[in-house]
């Protein structure tokens, strides 16, 4: 499929989608936002793809934000459904993807861009990366999750400070947060994202699609992750993955898992 701001590149069991506004430093407008949406469904819909990395093109950003040109002069009703249909179609929808993915955060992840890598299921960045949540300095909130993920992976204090002092972190102190769990130079980003997806992508991706869920299911409203996880490692009892992996397990060989 042929998008006008995002590039897509299949290899080995990776698709790495890169987000293609340099000029405007990547940032999400809404033509943006709905083809990620559309390549990160594809994605996940193909058998092939065993793992997922997102990352911005350039040597600047990942995304500097939601594109705030389009949204200046929004009323109310409008800033809801800004923020509802972003949610719906992007950010949450990456959160709960089956197929894993890593942010690749390559420069400036700030507002929508953090919220995007924040709603990955982990991050790691180039030394050059600055993150934050500028929103109160434009008079708004974080609307795209920031607000509920930031708390969830660095601690109350510390997101209530990012997000009121509207301040950007370097890729170090990120990394001493729990914000990323890896910071690299730029040249060797992709190459460490690669690297991890090499491992994650030898195991079951079923038995890993499982424990996406388990492991989310611990942070949403109304749900048990101690009940989740019950039902989702009992499923894995009947998966063909699971006969595999225990069967090459007991043969003394690598297991091939076929994905089901
Ligand atoms: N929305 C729309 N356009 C954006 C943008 C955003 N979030 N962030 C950057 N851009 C555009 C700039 O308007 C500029 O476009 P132009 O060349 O047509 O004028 C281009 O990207 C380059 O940005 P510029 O500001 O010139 O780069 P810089 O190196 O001086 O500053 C930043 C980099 C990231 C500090 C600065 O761009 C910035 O503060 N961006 C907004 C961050 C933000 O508040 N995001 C949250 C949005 S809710």
């Amino acid at each position: 499929m042929d998008y006008e701001n995002i590039l897509c590149d299949f290899n080995e069991g990776v698709t790495t989608i890169t987000i293609n506004r340099p000029s405007k430093l990547n940032a999400l407008n809404k033509v943006t936002i709905k083809e990620l949406h559309e390549a990160f469904k594809e994605a996940d819909k193909d058998d092939d793809t065993k793992v997922i990395i997102i990352t911005g093109s350039g040597e600047k950003a990942f995304v500097a934000g939601a594109d705030i040109s389009e949204f200046a002069d929004y009323s109310v009703s409008q800033g809801e459904r800004l923020a509802a249909q972003g949610q719906a179609l992007l950010f949450d929808f990456v959160a709960h993807l089956g197929t894993p993915v890593i942010a690749a955060v390559n420069g400036f992840a700030l507002g929508g861009g953090l919220e995007l890598a924040m709603s990955a299921h982990f991050r790691i960045a180039s030394d050059n990366a600055k993150m934050g949540l500028p929103e109160v300095s434009l008079g708004v909130i974080p609307g795209y999750g920031g607000t509920q993920r930031l708390p969830q992976l660095v601690g109350k204090g510390r997101a209530m400070e990012m997000i009121m002092t509207a301040g950007m972190v370097s890729a170090e102190d990120a990394l001493s947060y729990g914000l990323v769990n890896h910071v690299v130079s730029q040249e060797e980003l992709l190459p460490l994202a690669q690297k991890i997806a090499g491992k994650i992508k030898k195991n079951s991706s079923v038995a890993v699609a499982a424990a996406i869920n388990s492991v989310n299911a611990g942070f949403e409203d109304g749900e048990n992750g101690f009940d989740t996880e019950i039902t989702e490692f009992g499923k894995c009892f009947g998966t063909a993955d699971f006969k595999e992996g225990t069967q090459a397990f007991l043969e003394k060989r690598k297991p091939e898992f076929p994905g089901k």
